[in-house]
Parts: structure tokens; sequence; C-alpha cells
């Protein structure tokens, strides 16, 4: 594989080329990761602060959820979880290493769950692939789904620039991994709707083969609707 920082923006088929390069590399994925989801105490610390503020009540969708790992975890944390993702390969990974967990194919920016049925969601790295000009709409998507009062976590790796991988694993496929700045999303958060919990970003772990900070956003749907001007109703 070659990385290199040439990176830009997705075009407008950027929905069909994650899932081509996740359909590729979702066995050597899965192998990479294997035992290395939430492997720092700051990871495992965030996952729980969530999980305390979801409860044991209501239903938490891991967006993105990969080999789901992730979905595993919230599941271990007492949350009835289940995960979605765009990719047929890395859900049949996730249903061959946790069958007793629902996995289903979709992308997070169509949910297919009715208005406020989430009590929460978990996208954990997998907002790093949506352009920039679909990031309210993706806020807007996580925003109607959830529950009044329901939790927002977001993981994703920050620093810059973009970084472009090719030929992961050798194979005959590339993608962006889109880098972005915590207070951009803080904000895009808030102008949704969302109230902000808290801002997390830690330095790379080199153990784990990290380049560059990562950062993790907690945040809230109001339990009373938002009003132009700040107050609630
Ligand atoms: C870097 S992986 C992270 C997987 C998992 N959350 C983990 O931490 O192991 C990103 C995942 O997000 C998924 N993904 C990216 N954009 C998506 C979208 N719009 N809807 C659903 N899944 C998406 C990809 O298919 C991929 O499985």
């Amino acid at each position: 594989m070659t990385v290199s920082d040439t990176g830009s923006e997705p075009g407008s088929d950027f929905l069909s080329s994650t899932r081509e390069f996740y359909d590729a590399i979702a066995e050597d994925y899965a192998a990479m990761f294997a035992g290395k989801h939430a492997a720092t105490p700051l990871d495992r610390a965030i996952l729980a602060a969530f999980a305390e503020l979801v409860g044991d009540e209501g239903t938490v969708a891991d967006v993105g959820c990969g080999p789901g790992r992730s979905t595993a975890h919230l599941a271990a944390l007492g949350l009835r979880a289940y995960g979605l993702d765009l990719s047929e390969s890395m859900l049949a990974v996730a249903r061959r290493e946790n069958p007793e967990l629902r996995f289903e194919q979709g992308s997070m920016l169509d949910l297919g769950v009715s208005d406020g049925s989430l009590a929460g969601i978990v996208s954990w790295y997998s907002t790093i692939h949506t352009p920039v000009d679909r990031l309210p709409a993706l806020f807007a998507e996580f925003h109607r789904a959830l529950a009044p009062g329901g939790h927002l976590l977001l993981a994703f790796q920050t620093g810059g620039p973009h970084r472009r991988h090719d030929r992961p694993f050798g194979h005959d496929v590339s993608l962006t991994f889109l880098r972005r700045q915590p207070d951009d999303l803080a904000q895009l958060l808030t102008e949704t709707g969302f109230t902000l919990g808290s801002r997390t970003i830690r330095e790379p772990d080199e153990d784990l083969g990290e380049r560059t900070p990562q950062a993790y956003l907690l945040a809230r749907k109001p339990v009373t609707a938002a009003r132009p001007g700040g107050a609630t109703a």
C-alpha cells in the first residue's frame, strides 16, 4: 500500500467508492485490527462514558460498523446495539464474528429508522469518507433519528492533510481518508441543533501505528426543541 498526502474531497460517487474499497479489504482490515479496537484506556473511557450517558433503555446504532468490533464493544457495555454499514463484505465479517448481534446494510445518510427512534448513535471512524458538503445532511439525519435527549459519539482522525490510501493489502482500490478539525465538526453539530457535551483530542499512539491525533466528540439532541436565537421551547 502507498499512503500519500494528495487526498482531496471525494466526488458525488463517494458511497460507491467507499463500498468498493471496504468490500475489497474487509478480511485484511479485520485481521489487521484484530485486538486493536478501543485499545487505549482513553478510547475505552469515552465509550464507557457514552454507554453511561445513554443508559440501558433504547436502541443504539453503530453506523459504519465495519467488522462489528465497535458494535460488540457497545453491546458488552450493556447497550442494545446494532451495526449498519455500506459494505456487504464488512458485514459478512461482522455477522460471522458476532452471530448474536444484528447487522444491516445501508448508508448512514439514510438510516431507515423512524424519527426519534434511537437512544444513541456511534460513528467510530466512519464519517471520514463523507465529503464536507454532505456533512450537514449527515448530521441532520443523525438528529432526525435520535430521540430527544439522545446521544451521539463521533471518533475520527484529525490533524492534516487528507491521506490517500492506494492498493491497500495489494488490492486494486484506493480511497481518501479525510481529516477533520474537531472545532469545525463541533460547530456543524451545534448548527444542526445538537448540544456539545465534550471534545477530546488524544495524541497518536505509535504502538498502534497511528500517525495523527485522534478526536472524539460527544453531543446530545436537546430534550426540548431548540428555537432560533438559542432559546428552548
Ligand atoms: C475505518 S472503517 C471503521 C469501522 C469500524 N467502526 C471500526 O472502528 O472498526 C469505516 C467503515 O465505515 C463504513 N462507512 C463509510 N461511510 C459509510 C456510510 N455513508 N454509511 C455506512 N457505512 C459507511 C465503511 O464501509 C467502513 O466499514
